[in-house]
């Protein structure tokens, strides 16, 4: 089974949120891939209950606090997720950068996740992010291909692969720009567990198309 997991960012509200669905389910059939997708908190329990009881479909997170419950205005918990995603991302570079998120805060964050039975998708820039003890899935994601529509060549993605610690048979993700056309590239090397995707994610025909190539 490959790994296709969407990562919405802050985008889409609920109209758009349902015509997604909408249009994903019309062309959805199981796969050999397990499609994921991380929505912003509003849409989460929505979509766990249109998608929740389908075959090999998640709902995620992209983010937990680092506390568990208490006075945190604004805080959204792992605690308080429980029960609604099965995973979430955690460390993206968009929170490393704009939110100064640290290493430290991270291992916390991963801590909450797994307390209450949410699988972390641990993502790092590059070798020199140490992946805190306990996490399973790793989504490699370099800066400079974030959002740019510069993929990085698979050949790049392998070399960087054996210089990160990976934790023992764990799932290994590549995230930044891919899309239909340039997925399978990445299949090819029979080094990827499946992907990370932003942009080609808000497509769902698209999203459903880069699974189908798994
Ligand atoms: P992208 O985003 O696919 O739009 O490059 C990937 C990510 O940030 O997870």
């Amino acid at each position: 089974m490959k790994y296709v997991i969407g990562n919405w960012k802050a985008n889409k509200n609920y109209a758009e949120v349902k015509s997604w669905i909408f249009s994903f389910l019309e062309v959805y059939r199981p796969n050999k891939a397990i499609y994921g997708v991380a929505a912003s908190y509003p849409f989460l329990s929505y979509l766990q209950k249109k998608f929740g009881g389908l075959p090999n479909i998640l709902i995620g997170a992209q983010n937990v606090s680092t506390v568990e419950e208490g006075s945190c205005t604004g805080e959204v918990t792992a605690k308080s997720l429980q029960g609604i995603v099965s995973f979430a991302i955690i460390g993206h570079s968009e929170r490393r950068k704009h939110f100064k998120e640290s290493d430290q805060d991270l291992a916390l964050k991963i801590i909450q996740a797994k307390k209450y039975g949410i699988e972390p998708i641990y993502c790092v820039r590059d070798e020199n992010d140490p992946i805190p003890d306990g996490v399973k899935f790793v989504a490699y994601e370099p800066v400079a291909a974030i959002g740019t529509g510069q993929n990085e060549a698979p050949e790049k993605m392998l070399e960087m692969k054996k210089k990160i610690k990976l934790p023992k048979d764990c799932i290994f993700l590549y995230g930044g720009s891919v899309n239909e056309k340039n997925a399978s590239s990445y299949f090819a090397t029979k080094e990827v567990d499946g992907f990370l995707i932003g942009k080609a994610s808000l497509d769902p025909l698209q999203f459903f198309a880069i699974g189908k190539q798994a």
